[in-house]
Protein backbone atom coordinates (compact mmCIF):
# COMPACT_ATOMS: atom_id res chain seq x y z
CA UNK A 1 0.00 0.00 0.00
CA UNK A 2 1.39 3.40 -0.89
CA UNK A 3 1.04 6.09 1.34
CA UNK A 4 -0.88 9.22 0.23
CA UNK A 5 -0.02 12.52 1.27
CA UNK A 6 -3.43 14.26 1.13
CA UNK A 7 -2.86 17.86 3.75
CA UNK A 8 -0.76 20.32 1.87
CA UNK A 9 -2.52 23.05 3.08
CA UNK A 10 -1.40 22.21 6.91
CA UNK A 11 2.16 21.32 5.39
CA UNK A 12 3.05 20.61 2.08
CA UNK A 13 5.44 18.05 0.54
CA UNK A 14 9.43 19.68 0.71
CA UNK A 15 10.33 20.31 -2.59
CA UNK A 16 14.09 19.12 -3.73
CA UNK A 17 15.00 22.77 -4.50
CA UNK A 18 13.86 23.92 -0.99
CA UNK A 19 16.19 21.30 0.46
CA UNK A 20 18.64 21.68 -2.38
CA UNK A 21 19.08 25.88 -1.13
CA UNK A 22 18.82 24.73 2.46
CA UNK A 23 21.73 22.23 2.30
CA UNK A 24 23.89 24.39 0.15
CA UNK A 25 23.84 26.85 3.26
CA UNK A 26 24.78 24.50 5.77
CA UNK A 27 27.02 22.67 3.73
CA UNK A 28 28.79 26.30 3.05
CA UNK A 29 29.38 27.11 6.63
CA UNK A 30 26.27 28.38 8.84
CA UNK A 31 27.33 31.95 9.58
CA UNK A 32 24.93 35.35 10.90
CA UNK A 33 24.15 37.35 8.03
CA UNK A 34 25.07 40.49 10.33
CA UNK A 35 28.91 39.22 11.08
CA UNK A 36 31.65 41.52 9.31
CA UNK A 37 33.64 38.81 7.78
CA UNK A 38 33.75 36.58 4.48
CA UNK A 39 31.23 34.19 6.08
CA UNK A 40 28.91 36.66 7.36
CA UNK A 41 28.95 38.04 3.76
CA UNK A 42 27.73 35.09 2.30
CA UNK A 43 24.92 34.83 4.57
CA UNK A 44 23.96 38.20 3.64
CA UNK A 45 24.47 37.68 0.65
CA UNK A 46 21.87 34.46 0.58
CA UNK A 47 19.85 36.10 2.65
CA UNK A 48 19.17 39.31 -0.12
CA UNK A 49 18.88 36.85 -3.08
CA UNK A 50 16.18 35.14 -1.28
CA UNK A 51 14.36 38.49 -0.84
CA UNK A 52 14.98 39.38 -4.30
CA UNK A 53 13.70 36.24 -5.34
CA UNK A 54 10.70 36.01 -3.60
CA UNK A 55 9.54 39.84 -4.25
CA UNK A 56 10.37 38.86 -8.21
CA UNK A 57 7.84 35.77 -7.75
CA UNK A 58 4.92 38.09 -5.89
CA UNK A 59 5.19 41.03 -7.74
CA UNK A 60 6.86 43.00 -5.14
CA UNK A 61 9.44 45.02 -4.56
CA UNK A 62 12.49 43.75 -1.87
CA UNK A 63 12.29 46.35 0.31
CA UNK A 64 8.57 45.33 0.70
CA UNK A 65 9.72 41.76 1.85
CA UNK A 66 10.15 41.06 5.89
CA UNK A 67 11.15 37.85 6.54
CA UNK A 68 9.20 36.39 9.69
CA UNK A 69 9.27 33.08 11.62
CA UNK A 70 6.19 32.30 9.39
CA UNK A 71 2.59 33.29 9.01
CA UNK A 72 1.69 33.75 12.81
CA UNK A 73 4.06 35.91 13.38
CA UNK A 74 3.88 37.71 9.82
CA UNK A 75 -0.14 38.48 10.50
CA UNK A 76 0.77 39.46 14.11
CA UNK A 77 2.86 41.81 13.02
CA UNK A 78 0.65 42.99 9.76
CA UNK A 79 -2.02 43.56 12.67
CA UNK A 80 -0.47 44.89 15.66
CA UNK A 81 1.90 46.75 13.71
CA UNK A 82 -0.15 48.67 11.64
CA UNK A 83 -2.65 49.49 13.88
CA UNK A 84 0.01 50.59 16.34
CA UNK A 85 1.66 52.51 14.06
CA UNK A 86 -1.53 54.44 12.77
CA UNK A 87 -4.92 53.91 15.28
CA UNK A 88 -6.85 56.66 13.82
CA UNK A 89 -9.76 55.38 15.69
CA UNK A 90 -8.72 52.59 17.28
CA UNK A 91 -11.30 50.14 15.24
CA UNK A 92 -10.24 47.10 13.64
CA UNK A 93 -12.46 44.72 10.90
CA UNK A 94 -11.82 40.87 9.87
CA UNK A 95 -13.99 38.45 9.01
CA UNK A 96 -15.42 35.69 11.34
CA UNK A 97 -13.29 32.55 9.81
CA UNK A 98 -9.99 34.42 9.85
CA UNK A 99 -6.91 32.31 10.93
CA UNK A 100 -6.45 32.43 14.75
CA UNK A 101 -3.48 34.45 14.44
CA UNK A 102 -5.52 37.34 12.72
CA UNK A 103 -8.57 36.98 15.03
CA UNK A 104 -6.22 36.25 18.31
CA UNK A 105 -4.06 39.63 17.16
CA UNK A 106 -7.34 41.83 17.20
CA UNK A 107 -8.60 40.62 20.12
CA UNK A 108 -5.15 41.43 21.69
CA UNK A 109 -5.26 44.49 20.48
CA UNK A 110 -8.90 44.83 22.02
CA UNK A 111 -7.68 43.46 25.28
CA UNK A 112 -4.69 45.26 25.95
CA UNK A 113 -5.26 48.14 23.54
CA UNK A 114 -8.59 49.25 23.56
CA UNK A 115 -9.49 49.40 20.04
CA UNK A 116 -13.27 48.52 19.18
CA UNK A 117 -13.78 44.68 16.89
CA UNK A 118 -16.17 44.37 14.13
CA UNK A 119 -16.26 41.25 13.06
CA UNK A 120 -18.32 40.66 9.68
CA UNK A 121 -20.40 37.60 9.12
CA UNK A 122 -19.74 35.13 6.12
CA UNK A 123 -22.86 33.27 4.52
CA UNK A 124 -23.35 29.61 3.67
CA UNK A 125 -20.25 29.50 1.74
CA UNK A 126 -17.54 31.58 3.69
CA UNK A 127 -17.66 34.20 1.75
CA UNK A 128 -17.46 37.53 2.85
CA UNK A 129 -19.89 39.80 1.27
CA UNK A 130 -19.02 43.32 0.23
CA UNK A 131 -21.85 44.76 1.78
CA UNK A 132 -21.44 43.49 5.28
CA UNK A 133 -17.81 44.80 4.94
CA UNK A 134 -19.51 48.50 3.62
CA UNK A 135 -21.67 48.36 6.72
CA UNK A 136 -19.05 47.82 9.64
CA UNK A 137 -15.87 50.78 8.30
CA UNK A 138 -15.69 53.85 9.36
CA UNK A 139 -13.92 56.93 8.11
CA UNK A 140 -11.89 56.48 11.55
CA UNK A 141 -11.41 52.50 10.96
CA UNK A 142 -7.94 51.68 11.91
CA UNK A 143 -7.37 48.23 9.50
CA UNK A 144 -9.21 46.07 7.44
CA UNK A 145 -8.14 42.30 7.92
CA UNK A 146 -9.67 39.26 5.72
CA UNK A 147 -7.68 35.88 4.27
CA UNK A 148 -7.66 35.61 0.17
CA UNK A 149 -8.42 32.18 0.90
CA UNK A 150 -9.52 30.09 3.88
CA UNK A 151 -7.03 27.31 5.15
CA UNK A 152 -10.31 24.86 5.96
CA UNK A 153 -12.45 25.44 3.21
CA UNK A 154 -10.55 27.06 0.50
CA UNK A 155 -13.49 29.65 -0.48
CA UNK A 156 -11.42 31.95 -1.92
CA UNK A 157 -12.68 36.03 -1.74
CA UNK A 158 -13.53 38.97 -3.39
CA UNK A 159 -10.41 40.88 -1.50
CA UNK A 160 -10.22 43.62 -4.78
CA UNK A 161 -14.24 44.38 -4.27
CA UNK A 162 -13.45 44.49 -0.18
CA UNK A 163 -10.48 46.88 -0.59
CA UNK A 164 -11.98 49.22 -3.25
CA UNK A 165 -14.35 49.93 0.03
CA UNK A 166 -11.32 50.34 2.40
CA UNK A 167 -10.11 52.65 -0.01
CA UNK A 168 -13.05 55.20 0.38
CA UNK A 169 -11.93 56.03 3.91
CA UNK A 170 -7.69 55.35 2.85
CA UNK A 171 -8.29 52.41 5.31
CA UNK A 172 -5.03 50.49 5.04
CA UNK A 173 -5.99 46.29 4.00
CA UNK A 174 -4.33 43.28 4.88
CA UNK A 175 -5.11 40.03 3.68
CA UNK A 176 -3.57 36.75 4.88
CA UNK A 177 -2.82 34.72 1.61
CA UNK A 178 -0.91 31.99 3.28
CA UNK A 179 -3.05 29.61 1.44
CA UNK A 180 -3.73 31.10 -2.09
CA UNK A 181 -0.86 32.52 -2.83
CA UNK A 182 0.46 28.75 -2.75
CA UNK A 183 -1.70 27.71 -5.05
CA UNK A 184 -3.27 30.65 -6.87
CA UNK A 185 -1.77 33.49 -9.28
CA UNK A 186 -1.03 35.75 -6.62
CA UNK A 187 0.80 39.27 -7.15
CA UNK A 188 1.23 42.19 -4.28
CA UNK A 189 1.36 44.75 -7.48
CA UNK A 190 4.36 46.90 -7.29
CA UNK A 191 6.15 45.80 -10.38
CA UNK A 192 4.81 47.06 -13.16
CA UNK A 193 5.19 43.84 -15.42
CA UNK A 194 2.56 42.68 -13.01
CA UNK A 195 -0.40 43.21 -15.03
CA UNK A 196 -3.87 41.33 -15.52
CA UNK A 197 -4.96 38.21 -13.69
CA UNK A 198 -1.21 37.98 -12.36
CA UNK A 199 -1.87 41.60 -10.43
CA UNK A 200 -4.30 39.88 -7.75
CA UNK A 201 -4.97 41.01 -5.43
CA UNK A 202 -2.61 43.74 -6.28
CA UNK A 203 -1.71 47.98 -5.18
CA UNK A 204 -5.10 47.74 -3.31
CA UNK A 205 -3.73 45.52 -0.23
CA UNK A 206 -1.06 47.48 2.18
CA UNK A 207 -0.18 43.91 3.03
CA UNK A 208 -0.34 40.43 2.96
CA UNK A 209 1.03 37.39 4.94
CA UNK A 210 2.94 34.30 3.08
CA UNK A 211 4.52 30.95 4.92
CA UNK A 212 7.22 29.41 3.24
CA UNK A 213 5.98 25.86 4.51
CA UNK A 214 2.51 26.05 2.52
CA UNK A 215 4.51 26.56 -0.60
CA UNK A 216 6.78 23.51 -0.19
CA UNK A 217 9.45 24.90 1.77
CA UNK A 218 10.74 24.31 5.30
CA UNK A 219 8.46 25.25 8.04
CA UNK A 220 9.09 28.13 10.85
CA UNK A 221 9.55 30.80 8.18
CA UNK A 222 7.53 32.87 6.30
CA UNK A 223 7.04 37.22 5.22
CA UNK A 224 4.82 39.99 5.48
CA UNK A 225 4.92 41.84 2.25
CA UNK A 226 4.48 45.66 3.43
CA UNK A 227 3.49 48.41 0.76
CA UNK A 228 6.56 50.73 0.82
CA UNK A 229 6.31 53.96 3.49
CA UNK A 230 4.04 52.01 4.96
CA UNK A 231 4.46 53.16 8.86
CA UNK A 232 4.36 50.19 11.07
CA UNK A 233 5.42 48.96 14.76
CA UNK A 234 7.81 45.99 15.66
CA UNK A 235 6.24 43.69 17.15
CA UNK A 236 9.52 42.08 18.34
CA UNK A 237 11.84 44.13 19.36
CA UNK A 238 15.90 43.59 19.60
CA UNK A 239 19.26 44.18 17.18
CA UNK A 240 16.81 46.33 14.48
CA UNK A 241 17.31 43.67 11.69
CA UNK A 242 15.05 43.46 8.88
CA UNK A 243 14.88 47.26 8.53
CA UNK A 244 14.15 47.93 12.00
CA UNK A 245 10.51 45.87 11.72
CA UNK A 246 11.69 42.22 13.01
CA UNK A 247 14.59 41.72 14.89
CA UNK A 248 16.39 38.77 16.11
CA UNK A 249 18.79 37.12 13.69
CA UNK A 250 17.55 35.62 10.08
CA UNK A 251 17.22 32.23 9.12
CA UNK A 252 19.61 32.18 6.39
CA UNK A 253 18.75 28.47 5.04
CA UNK A 254 15.17 28.29 5.90
CA UNK A 255 14.96 31.58 3.72
CA UNK A 256 17.35 30.52 1.09
CA UNK A 257 15.03 27.44 0.66
CA UNK A 258 11.26 29.69 1.50
CA UNK A 259 12.65 31.49 -1.87
CA UNK A 260 13.38 28.06 -3.39
CA UNK A 261 10.27 26.36 -2.67
CA UNK A 262 8.06 30.37 -3.80
CA UNK A 263 10.14 30.03 -7.02
CA UNK A 264 9.51 26.60 -8.00
CA UNK A 265 5.55 26.80 -6.74
CA UNK A 266 4.63 30.07 -8.75
CA UNK A 267 6.71 29.16 -11.93
CA UNK A 268 4.19 26.58 -12.60
CA UNK A 269 1.14 28.16 -10.39
CA UNK A 270 -1.43 28.28 -13.34
CA UNK A 271 -0.68 25.05 -15.25
CA UNK A 272 -0.61 23.01 -11.93
CA UNK A 273 -3.85 25.01 -10.94
CA UNK A 274 -6.44 23.98 -13.78
CA UNK A 275 -4.73 19.75 -12.94
CA UNK A 276 -5.37 19.85 -9.39
CA UNK A 277 -9.01 21.28 -9.73
CA UNK A 278 -9.56 18.26 -12.16
CA UNK A 279 -8.25 15.79 -9.53
CA UNK A 280 -9.91 17.66 -6.36
CA UNK A 281 -13.39 18.02 -8.63
CA UNK A 282 -13.27 13.87 -9.42
CA UNK A 283 -12.23 13.64 -5.68
CA UNK A 284 -15.08 15.60 -4.74
CA UNK A 285 -17.80 13.49 -7.23
CA UNK A 286 -16.32 10.06 -5.88
CA UNK A 287 -16.92 11.01 -2.42
CA UNK A 288 -20.75 12.81 -2.76
CA UNK A 289 -22.32 9.82 -5.04
CA UNK A 290 -20.60 6.98 -3.03
CA UNK A 291 -20.58 7.89 0.56
CA UNK A 292 -23.98 9.19 2.18
CA UNK A 293 -24.22 11.61 4.33
CA UNK A 294 -21.49 13.55 2.78
CA UNK A 295 -21.71 17.46 1.51
CA UNK A 296 -18.84 19.70 0.29
CA UNK A 297 -18.28 22.71 2.45
CA UNK A 298 -17.30 25.70 1.18
CA UNK A 299 -17.85 27.85 -2.17
CA UNK A 300 -18.23 25.21 -4.68
CA UNK A 301 -16.55 27.19 -7.90
CA UNK A 302 -14.60 29.92 -6.20
CA UNK A 303 -12.13 27.86 -4.19
CA UNK A 304 -8.84 27.00 -3.53
CA UNK A 305 -7.98 24.29 -6.61
CA UNK A 306 -6.49 21.63 -4.45
CA UNK A 307 -9.31 22.04 -1.72
CA UNK A 308 -11.77 19.35 -0.93
CA UNK A 309 -13.71 19.27 2.51
CA UNK A 310 -16.89 17.89 4.01
CA UNK A 311 -19.08 17.09 5.94
CA UNK A 312 -19.79 13.39 7.03
CA UNK A 313 -22.86 13.29 8.82
CA UNK A 314 -22.82 11.00 11.76
CA UNK A 315 -19.45 10.31 11.76
CA UNK A 316 -16.89 12.11 14.22
CA UNK A 317 -13.79 13.44 11.88
CA UNK A 318 -11.06 12.36 14.59
CA UNK A 319 -12.40 8.83 14.08
CA UNK A 320 -12.27 9.20 10.18
CA UNK A 321 -9.13 10.90 10.46
CA UNK A 322 -8.13 7.27 12.25
CA UNK A 323 -8.90 5.24 9.47
CA UNK A 324 -8.08 7.20 6.93
CA UNK A 325 -4.46 7.34 8.03
CA UNK A 326 -4.97 3.30 8.91
CA UNK A 327 -5.38 3.05 5.43
CA UNK A 328 -2.07 5.30 4.54
CA UNK A 329 -4.10 8.28 3.49
CA UNK A 330 -2.95 11.17 5.71
CA UNK A 331 -5.67 13.78 5.77
CA UNK A 332 -7.29 16.23 8.36
CA UNK A 333 -10.16 17.33 10.12
CA UNK A 334 -10.80 21.08 10.02
CA UNK A 335 -7.23 22.66 10.00
CA UNK A 336 -4.04 21.17 11.30
CA UNK A 337 -3.63 24.89 12.68
CA UNK A 338 -5.74 24.48 15.70
CA UNK A 339 -4.82 21.10 16.07
CA UNK A 340 -5.82 18.64 19.22
CA UNK A 341 -8.86 20.95 19.49
CA UNK A 342 -11.93 18.67 19.19
CA UNK A 343 -14.70 21.43 19.67
CA UNK A 344 -16.80 21.95 16.34
CA UNK A 345 -14.57 24.08 13.53
CA UNK A 346 -15.81 27.82 14.34
CA UNK A 347 -15.14 28.10 10.71
CA UNK A 348 -17.70 25.85 9.82
CA UNK A 349 -20.10 27.29 12.93
CA UNK A 350 -19.86 31.11 11.01
CA UNK A 351 -21.05 29.46 7.84
CA UNK A 352 -23.98 28.70 10.26
CA UNK A 353 -23.07 24.69 10.21
CA UNK A 354 -25.22 23.18 12.85
CA UNK A 355 -22.10 22.17 15.49
CA UNK A 356 -22.59 18.60 15.82
CA UNK A 357 -22.19 18.31 11.99
CA UNK A 358 -19.53 21.17 12.21
CA UNK A 359 -17.69 18.23 14.37
CA UNK A 360 -17.50 16.11 11.38
CA UNK A 361 -15.25 18.35 9.25
CA UNK A 362 -13.00 15.95 6.79
CA UNK A 363 -9.96 18.18 4.72
CA UNK A 364 -8.46 16.80 2.00
CA UNK A 365 -5.56 19.16 0.38
CA UNK A 366 -3.97 18.10 -2.88
CA UNK A 367 0.19 18.83 -3.13
CA UNK A 368 -0.56 17.22 -6.65
CA UNK A 369 -3.23 15.44 -9.01
CA UNK A 370 -3.71 12.41 -7.56
CA UNK A 371 -4.14 8.65 -9.21
CA UNK A 372 -7.42 7.10 -9.61
CA UNK A 373 -6.57 4.59 -7.25
CA UNK A 374 -5.78 6.54 -4.59
CA UNK A 375 -9.32 8.54 -5.13
CA UNK A 376 -10.85 5.25 -5.01
CA UNK A 377 -8.91 4.10 -1.89
CA UNK A 378 -10.07 7.55 -0.36
CA UNK A 379 -13.66 6.50 -1.10
CA UNK A 380 -14.05 3.22 -0.39
CA UNK A 381 -12.23 3.81 3.11
CA UNK A 382 -14.61 6.77 3.93
CA UNK A 383 -17.35 4.47 2.95
CA UNK A 384 -16.66 1.50 4.86
CA UNK A 385 -16.03 3.59 8.13
CA UNK A 386 -19.82 5.94 7.57
CA UNK A 387 -21.03 2.17 7.57
CA UNK A 388 -19.28 1.14 10.34
CA UNK A 389 -19.83 3.95 12.26
CA UNK A 390 -23.58 4.77 11.57
CA UNK A 391 -24.45 0.98 11.16
CA UNK A 392 -26.09 0.92 7.92
CA UNK A 393 -24.71 -1.32 5.30
CA UNK A 394 -23.68 1.46 2.38
C1 LIG B 1 -4.53 30.90 6.41
C2 LIG B 1 -3.41 30.68 7.37
N1 LIG B 1 -2.84 31.74 7.97
C3 LIG B 1 -1.83 31.60 8.83
C4 LIG B 1 -1.32 30.36 9.16
C5 LIG B 1 -0.19 30.25 10.13
O1 LIG B 1 1.02 30.07 9.45
P1 LIG B 1 2.28 29.37 10.21
O2 LIG B 1 1.91 27.96 10.42
O3 LIG B 1 3.42 29.55 9.25
O4 LIG B 1 2.48 30.13 11.46
C6 LIG B 1 -1.92 29.21 8.59
C7 LIG B 1 -1.54 27.83 8.96
O5 LIG B 1 -0.62 27.27 8.93
C8 LIG B 1 -2.96 29.38 7.65
O6 LIG B 1 -3.53 28.34 7.04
Amino acid sequence: MTAAYLDAAATAPLRPEARAAMLAVWDAGQANASSVHSAGFRARAEVDAARDRIAQALGARPGEVVFTSGGTEANTLAIVGLALARPRGRHLVTSAIEHSSVLESCRYLERVFGFELTVVPVDAWGRVAPEAVAAALRPDTTLLSVGLANAEVGTVQSINALAELAAVFGIPVHTDAVQAAASLPVSFGSRPESAGIAAWPGRGITAMTVASHKFGGPQGVGALLLRAGTPVEAVLHGGGQEGGVRSGTENVAGIAGFAAAVSAATSTVGATAWELMASREALVRGVLAAVPGTALTGDPEERLPGHASFTVAGVSGESLLVALDAAGLAVSSGSACAAGQSDPSPVLLAMGVAPELAQTALRCTLPAPISERTRERFVDVLRAEVSRATGTRV
